[in-house]
Order: structure tokens, then C-alpha cells, then sequence
């Protein structure tokens, strides 16, 4: 039998790195998926495989070199996932193809969306019967490989799909994940410098940086946490005027975080000179994506524009849209 899953990609509007420090974070999925299918093989396809007993076909879009700098991290996924399903290979040897429309990028969720899309095609096909939440948790496992000790925000989107907002239960209780609605859809302009940065090694600097400085850091966690605040506020009244200024407010801690890099500069000042109401960094940084929110469908082709004419990718699309 064949199983198939899909996972969404995502887009953190507030929060990315506060997050995997308990404080909370929002975040949307976008409509572009991964799909994962999985097919059982009578024996191993030597020579194919990626792994021993598991031929991989990755048919997904991607930018350059995306796939060639995540193969450690993917690797590493499916292994803690299948450590955590206990599927042993050698005695169901599998065949998995990647698919979908979501093109892989850092910044994007691109891998908690394959691991969101595995989990659920290794649940169909293995016929688990497994819950959102249990395939949330095999998810998460399989960002560890990419993502070391992830906050779980990344798949977590990839599995519920929606608008959402999470914070991380430091003690290793459960997350809070509350889906929220949004007063009207946000239109964004997504952006991508390029650059494909690994998380784990990215969340790793921070980290040093905050115990180095830990007053600074300390002061920086209060003041997301009133933009946090706001923001929920904005997006519950509808108010993007308010929330534009708020994305600013945090890419002014992110820059200070030193996850900014001269690609999302440029597009962040392209976006801002033709009428982006406010634009920040989105996932990781130091490359990945640039999130950009504009008021209407005309602004919206401008900045598209704008990006794309300063060299940068550029993808139009609505977020918490029913
Ligand atoms: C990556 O999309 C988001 C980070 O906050 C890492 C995490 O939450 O695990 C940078």
C-alpha cells in the first residue's frame, strides 16, 4: 500500500529565536505543501539508496544548493524518526518520493513540512492510526535533525496548517499551541535572499551571544514581549498600520541579535521604499527569507516587483485566509 501525507510551510511573523527561550511566538502556515509518499520496496534497491534500506526520490523545488547543504540534516531525520516509530529498514525497506509545490528555502519550514509530510505518509501506509498530535510529535523528532533542540514552532505549523500562536514549555510539558483568527487576511510579499543558513548552528551562536550578554538579552526578551503583546492585539482588531510598525520593532531586535545580513537589508529597503507597511527577517536568519507586509494587491505588486528587480526571488500570497 502506498501512504501519502502532506506538511505545510510556514512563516514566523513574531518571535523566531525568542521562542526557544520560552517566550511566544507567531506564525501562519502558508498554502504551499510538501507531499511525502511511501512505498515498501521486496528488496533493497542497492545503489539507489539513501540510506541503507530507504530509496529517496526528492522530486521537491528548491533554491540552489538547498538540497546538496541539508543532506547531513535529512539524514539525521529520518533516523530519529524511524528510531522514534521503531520502523527498522532493514526489515520493511521503504521507498519514499518528495513532491508538492512548496519550494525549499531556509526560512520557509521547508524541513518540518518533509518531516510533517513522512510522518503522515509512514502513519498511512504502516496504517498507525495516529492523531494530529502523535504525528506533531514524530515531526518534531525529525527537526531535531535539522534544527538540534527546536522550540517545535516550525513543526508544529507544518502539521495543524493555520494561524497560530506557540510557546514552548520549557520544562518539557506540553507547548502551548493556540490557533487564532485573524480579523482580516494579511497579503505579504515572501522574499528570498538566497542564502540557506542551518538553524542548529544559527540558534547555537545565539545562545553564546545571550550568555555573554545576559543583561542585554534579558532587556531585549522584555521588549519583544510588548511587541508581542501588540501584535496579538493588531491582528485580532485588523489593524496592519499597527502591525507593520511592529514587524520593524522586531527586525530592530533580530538586527541587534546580529541575524541580519546585507541580502535581507537590501530587500527589506527595496520593500519599504514602494510602500511595505513593515518587513522583518523570517525563521532563521543571516539569509533565508524576508517577510513583507503591504496593505493591498497593487502595493503588493510593487514590492514583488521592486524585490525582484533588486535580485531577490519574490512570492505574492495571503496569509489566515478561511
Ligand atoms: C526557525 O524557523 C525558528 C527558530 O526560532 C528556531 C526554532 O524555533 O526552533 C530560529
Amino acid at each position: 500500500m502506498t501512504g501519502k501525507g502532506i506538511g505545510y510551510g510556514k512563516t514566523i511573523l513574531f518571535g523566531e529565536h525568542f521562542v526557544v527561550y520560552g517566550l511566544s511566538a507567531v506564525a501562519s502556515a502558508i498554502s504551499n505543501i510538501t507531499i511525502a509518499e511511501v512505498q515498501g520496496m521486496k528488496k533493497t534497491n542497492i545503489g539507489k539508496e539513501f540510506i541503507p534500506g530507504l530509496e529517496l526520490i526528492d522530486n521537491r523545488l528548491s533554491v540552489e544548493g538547498y538540497k546538496i547543504k541539508k543532506r547531513g540534516e535529512m539524514e539525521r531525520s529520518f533516523d530519529l524518526m524511524f528510531r522514534f516509530m521503531k520502523i527498522d529498514l532493514q526489515k520493511t525497506p521503504l521507498k519514499i518520493t518528495l513532491s508538492g509545490n512548496l519550494k525549499c528555502a531556509s526560512g520557509i519550514g521547508a524541513s518540518a513540512a518533509f518531516a510533517s509530510a513522512v510522518a503522515r505518509a509512514l502513519n498511512e501506509h504502516f496504517s498507525l492510526g495516529l492523531n494530529d498530535e502523535q504525528i506533531n510529535e514524530i515531526a518534531y523528532e525529525g527537526e531535531k535533525g535539522s534544527a538540534g533542540n527546536p522550540s517545535g514552532i516550525d513543526n508544529t505549523c507544518s502539521t495543524y496548517g493555520g494561524f497560530l500562536v506557540f510557546e514552548k514549555n520549557l520544562d518539557g510539558g506540553k507547548n502551548k499551541i493556540e490557533l487564532i483568527d485573524v480579523a482580516k487576511p494579511l497579503r505579504i510579499v515572501l522574499a528570498s535572499t538566497g542564502i540557506t543558513q542551518e538553524t542548529k548552528e544559527i540558534v547555537a551562536v545565539i545562545k553564546k551571544l545571550r550568555s555573554e550578554n545576559k543583561e542585554k538579552y534579558e532587556q531585549m526578551f522584555l521588549d519583544y514581549h510588548e511587541i508581542f503583546d501588540s501584535a496579538i492585539d493588531s491582528l485580532k482588531s485588523g489593524n496592519e498600520k499597527k502591525l507593520g510598525v511592529l514587524m520593524d520593532k522586531n527586525m530592530e531586535l533580530l538586527r541587534e541579535m546580529t541575524l541580519s545580513c546585507s541580502e535581507i537589508e537590501k530587500i527589506i529597503s527595496a520593500a519599504k521604499q514602494n510602500g511595505a507597511l513593515g518587513a522583518k527577517l523570517t525563521g532563521t536568519g543571516r539569509g533565508g527569507l524576508v517577510i513583507c507586509l503591504v496593505p493591498d494587491e497593487t502595493t503588493q505588486e510593487k514590492v514583488a516587483k521592486a524585490v525582484s528587480e533588486a535580485g531577490f526571488e519574490a512570492a505574492k500570497t495571503e496569509l489566515g485566509k478561511k
